[in-house]
């Protein structure tokens, strides 16, 4: 029987590559060198796209392949994939939720104590000769005991949350009601009124048209000169010029961030500041989980062209 034909944003980690290229003939959308001409040629013949957490999905794309059956995507977000193109053309979408939390969150709290502790450059003062030389490296603040604020408590949020309360730290969260499995957090609806609570902010909110610079400059002005934003959700949930600013002026005090509008071409003023921890997307890159997201998403797509039920659908009725 003929493999199914797939396309794909980009390569996958071999592991993954080599089962997809044996399953199905694959399409490349990235060394397309004319990706109008590319996509009217191969585009009838795809029956499912695997796409990766940022991949934008829009309606010329998914229009220009009218057997399109499935978007399978390599990640747990799947905010570039419009949906409502995909209700109407009768498309199904899959994510790669729960497999990657663990290490989202973990990277979350691995940058906020990297960053208040000064870990990096207080390395670098000593590989510099410095601390020989000059002294002791400035002292960092403290983690421990301190207040955190968690921006919706989903999968990832609440991982964050107990990993913090570990820590000792006191938790607060805004989501749009009351977690009943949360009653050690405090509840705070109002980010703005969240932000001013507490020392470390994490966003952790998927990201839908509704979260769109959710954090703002009322948030961050609320969050003030000693305190620290954590980001490992998506840049989209952040008004990034307004971000810039505060971190310019001293506004805001530090931020931590794994996402950035645009990425992988930043901003370069990020990279003038020394009051920030930036990494490359990096939350769910692990061996393990990687591992585990292909595994997923490939499961989907053998579940689907099997005839059975998709193991992770996104719901294509709500946009969150
Ligand atoms: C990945 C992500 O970095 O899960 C997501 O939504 O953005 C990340 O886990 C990405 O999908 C891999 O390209």
């Amino acid at each position: 029987m003929a493999k199914p034909d797939i396309l794909q944003f980009s390569p996958y980690p071999p592991r993954d590559q080599e089962p997809l290229d044996a399953a199905y003939t694959t399409h490349r959308l990235d060394t397309a060198e004319d990706r109008k001409a590319f996509l009217a040629e191969v585009g009838p013949r795809i029956r499912a796209i695997a796409a990766r957490g940022i991949s934008v999905v829009g309606r010329t794309l998914i229009d220009s392949c009218p057997a399109l059956e499935l978007i399978a995507v390599y990640g747990v977000g799947y905010d570039g994939v419009d949906l409502e193109v995909c209700r109407s053309n009768g498309v199904q979408v899959t994510n790669t939720p729960d497999v990657l939390t663990g290490d989202v969150a973990d990277l979350g709290v691995a940058m906020m104590l990297a960053l208040s502790r000064q870990i990096i450059p207080a390395e670098g003062w000593l590989r510099s000769g410095n601390w020989s030389e000059k002294g002791p490296f400035r002292l960092s603040r403290r983690v421990h005991g301190r207040r955190a604020g968690i921006l919706g408590l989903g999968r990832i949020g609440h991982t964050v949350a107990r990993r913090l309360a570990a820590f000792d730290m006191e938790v607060a969260y805004s989501d749009l009601a009351a977690h009943p499995d949360a009653n050690d957090w405090s509840y705070i609806a109002d980010p703005v009124a969240l932000a001013a609570e507490v020392d470390f902010l994490f966003v952790t909110l998927s990201a839908t048209a509704q979260t769109r610079h959710l954090v703002d400059r009322a948030v961050l002005q609320a969050l003030g000169p000693e305190s620290m934003l954590i980001n490992i959700s998506r840049a989209s949930n952040i008004d990034e010029a307004a971000l810039l600013d505060a971190l310019e002026t001293g506004a805001l005090g530090s931020a931590a961030l794994d996402v950035f509008e645009g990425e992988p071409h930043l901003n370069p003023r990020f990279l003038a500041l020394d009051n920030v921890l930036l990494q490359p997307h990096y939350a769910s890159a692990t061996v393990e989980t990687r591992a585990a997201m292909g595994q997923l998403m490939r499961d989907n797509l053998e579940a689907h062209f099997a005839g059975r039920p998709l193991l992770t659908p996104v719901p294509l009725g709500e946009d969150t």
